[in-house]
């Protein structure tokens, strides 16, 4: 991160943390380079930043201040749904249309489920890519199928090692993408007509999961900012023959929410007094923005009752299709489950990742892509506050590329969805995250993508929109 960069993170956070309010005059550029120690340049630079972001604003011959907006006047969110409640399901239509509206190019992606790939090392993985298959001995294109890449194996334990979880490498199971990880993990402790305790709202695919698998949603409210309910989940262990529970502790997709480390403990100890296995899907695991990863649940499981699906999809290789999980006391059955259906993900993928994770520079690449993303949640954040209705409520999540939006009770999101898509902008409608379609009013929006004219113009068209319902 460059100086002024960092320099202008550090205005940002007093702005959000409330110590500079609306209104405020942000330190002369004198004053703060004296005050900072950097030179006035790298303060100018920094408050144009400041003021692309939304956050400030120049008043002539007055200097740089807050701007009223500047603090996200959208009001956050309370919490998701009403009490606990066992549902076929049955969303996979609905869901598959909204997916087919992200094909066209020209349309702008606030539905995607990426980053943009612009904010990917491409170039350098295909070079990694070129240098481990040069390299790669003859018997590993056979060998890799069924132990997954060795290098990579190890690189993997050793990112959970150094964000505190120990790890025998015997858990590791490497897969096509989390998805593949997180079925195969479904699969080993449900039986069809079971019980699956799950998110409302929840990441549409778990739903469709649940849907192939013939389970029984069992939606938990999640809090948008301190994740599930752990009361209503004990009420339904305690009532329920809940069979395996589906979560994501950190950054959880749609709605951003990331449990405290007492809760993700409580939660453990709550599935550990009931033997009901976790799974638990971590893939935004990198995207923190603070200087500290969250630790997952695994972190504090004691009997291999986890199971922790990862991926490098929204973090390094979209497309790559490689990701994993820790299975704790499944991971054999996970591993004999993946044989029996896919074998393997493609052995050059997972050699490619292994190298660029030697040599490429995935910590500084991790750093660049959070600070992009989190510039961008503030650049989405103070645009919404300038185009969206009054009432409307939004999530603040410490990391990732989603906001969650609630708009007032008269927007229904699936004609949202079509109106927009009509104008070329896509979103995420409510119903497609919940198995009982709920979340009617409300939309995830990504911020996963450098913001541009267009964004901003597309904002202005969306809150047009929700205006006139
Ligand atoms: C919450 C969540 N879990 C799992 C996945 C799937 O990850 P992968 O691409 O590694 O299969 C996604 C991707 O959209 C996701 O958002």
């Amino acid at each position: 991160m460059k100086r002024y960069e960092k320099f202008a993170d550090q205005i940002a956070q007093l702005i959000r943390s409330g110590m500079l309010a609306p209104g405020d005059k942000v330190p002369s550029v004198r004053h703060a380079s004296r005050t900072y120690g950097v030179s006035p340049s790298t303060v100018f630079q920094a408050y144009y930043l400041l003021e692309d972001r939304g956050l400030i604003s120049a008043r002539p011959r007055s200097g740089y201040f807050v701007r009223e907006l500047a603090q996200h006047p959208l009001a956050e969110q309370e919490t998701s749904a009403q009490s606990a409640r066992t549902t076929a399901v049955d969303v996979s239509e609905l869901v598959f249309s909204v997916l087919d509206s992200l094909k066209d190019p020209h349309t702008v992606p606030f539905g995607s489920a990426f980053p943009s790939p612009e904010l990917f090392p491409l170039p350098r993985l295909a070079r990694s890519m070129a240098h481990a298959l040069r390299d790669m001995p003859a018997h590993a294109v056979i060998a890799d199928m069924t132990a997954g890449n060795p290098d990579l194996r190890r690189q993997i334990a050793l990112r959970y090692m150094v964000s505190g979880v120990r790890l025998a490498l015997e858990e590791l199971v490497i897969s096509n993408g989390a998805l593949e990880a997180l079925n195969l993990c479904l699969q080993c402790v449900t039986s069809p007509g079971d019980l699956v305790a799950i998110e409302a709202p929840a990441f549409y695919a778990t739903l469709q999961v649940l849907e192939r698998l013939q389970l029984q949603a069992v939606e938990i409210p999640v809090h948008p900012r301190e994740g599930i309910d752990l009361a209503t989940l004990a009420d339904s262990l305690a009532r329920l023959p809940v069979k395996a529970c589906w979560f994501m502790s950190s950054l959880q997709n749609p709605l951003g929410a990331s449990m405290s480390e007492e809760k993700k403990r409580a939660l453990y100890e709550l599935l550990q007094q009931h033997q009901v296995p976790l799974i638990e899907d971590d893939v935004y695991a990198e995207l923190y923005y603070g200087s500290q990863p969250p630790k997952p649940v695994k972190s504090f499981d004691r009997d291999g009752l986890v199971m922790h699906c990862g991926s490098f999809s929204k973090s390094l290789a979209p497309g790559y299709r490689v990701g994993w999980v820790a299975g704790g006391r499944y991971a054999e059955q996970i591993s004999r489950l993946k044989l029996m259906t896919t074998i393997s993900p493609s052995v050059p993928a997972q050699a490619a990742i292994a190298d660029y994770l030697q040599h490429g520079g995935y910590d500084r690449h991790l750093r660049k892509l959070r600070h992009a993303l989190e510039s961008q949640q503030d650049a989405m954040l103070a645009s919404a506050a300038r185009h969206f209705p009054p009432g409307t409520r939004v999530s603040r999540p410490s990391g990732g590329y989603f906001l969650w939006f609630e708009f007032p009770e008269a927007v229904d999101s699936l004609q949202l969805f079509q109106l927009a898509l009509a104008q070329g902008i896509s979103l995420a409608p409510g119903p497609i995250f919940s198995a009982t379609r709920g979340f009617r009013n409300c939309a995830r929006l990504n911020h996963g993508h450098p913001w541009t004219a267009q964004s901003e113009r597309a904002m202005e068209v969306l809150g047009r929109i929700l205006a006139a319902f």
